[in-house]
C-alpha cells in the first residue's frame, strides 16, 4: 500500500539549522543527493554543512522522518540569484514536488525581490521552463575549475 503520510515543504533561512540540528539531518541530505543526483555525490557531511552555511535559501521536503526532497540558491537579495541542487527522490518524482520546492525557493526572503534569478541544468530545461526560465541565447556559461 501507498505511503498516505503527508508530504511537507519547509523553508529554511540561510545555513538551514533546522535542517542541521535535526538527528542525522546531514547524512539524512548525504543520502539524498548520493542517490538521487548525479553532480552532488560523494559530499561529506562537513561539507555539506558548510554548503548550507552558504546558502541564502533551503527548501527541504519530508514524508515523516524522511528528507524527499531539497533545494537551495545562493543570492545578494536584490540583483542576482543562482538555484542549485534541486533534487526530488525517484520514489516521488513527477507529483508535482520540484514544482512546490522551486516556488517555495522563489518565494524566499533572499530571492522574492531578486531582479534576475539563474540556474545551471543538465537535462532538466523542459522542468524550469514550466516554471518562467529561459534558455539565455546570447549568453555563454563559463567555468573555471579549481583543480
Ligand atoms: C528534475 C526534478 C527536480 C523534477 O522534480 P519532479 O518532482 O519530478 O517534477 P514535478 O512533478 O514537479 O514536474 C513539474 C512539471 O515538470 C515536468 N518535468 C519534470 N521533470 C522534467 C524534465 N527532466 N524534463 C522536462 N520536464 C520535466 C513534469 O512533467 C511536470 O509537468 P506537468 O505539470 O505538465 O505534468 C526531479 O525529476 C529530479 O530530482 N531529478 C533528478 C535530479 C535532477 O536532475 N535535478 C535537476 C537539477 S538541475
Amino acid at each position: 500500500m501507498a505511503n498516505a503520510e503527508a508530504i511537507s515543504v519547509i523553508c529554511h533561512g540561510p545555513g538551514a539549522w533546522r535542517l542541521q540540528l535535526q538527528p542525522r539531518g546531514l547524512h539524512k541530505l548525504q543520502q539524498l543527493l548520493d542517490r538521487h543526483s548525479f553532480w552532488a555525490q560523494g559530499r561529506s557531511r562537513k561539507a555539506l554543512s558548510q554548503m548550507l552555511q552558504g546558502s541564502q535559501a533551503v527548501v527541504s521536503s519530508w514524508q515523516g522522518g524522511a528528507l524527499i526532497g531539497f533545494g537551495r540558491a545562493t543570492s545578494d537579495g536584490l540583483y542576482r540569484a543562482v538555484l542549485w541542487d534541486v533534487v526530488v527522490d525517484s520514489n516521488h518524482q513527477g507529483q508535482g514536488l520540484g514544482r512546490r520546492i522551486v516556488e517555495t525557493l522563489l518565494q524566499a526572503p533572499a530571492l522574492r525581490h531578486v531582479e534576475r534569478t539563474y540556474l545551471m541544468t543538465t537535462n532538466s530545461s523542459g522542468f524550469y521552463s514550466q516554471l518562467g526560465f529561459e534558455p539565455m541565447g546570447n549568453q555563454q556559461l563559463m567555468l573555471r575549475k579549481s583543480s
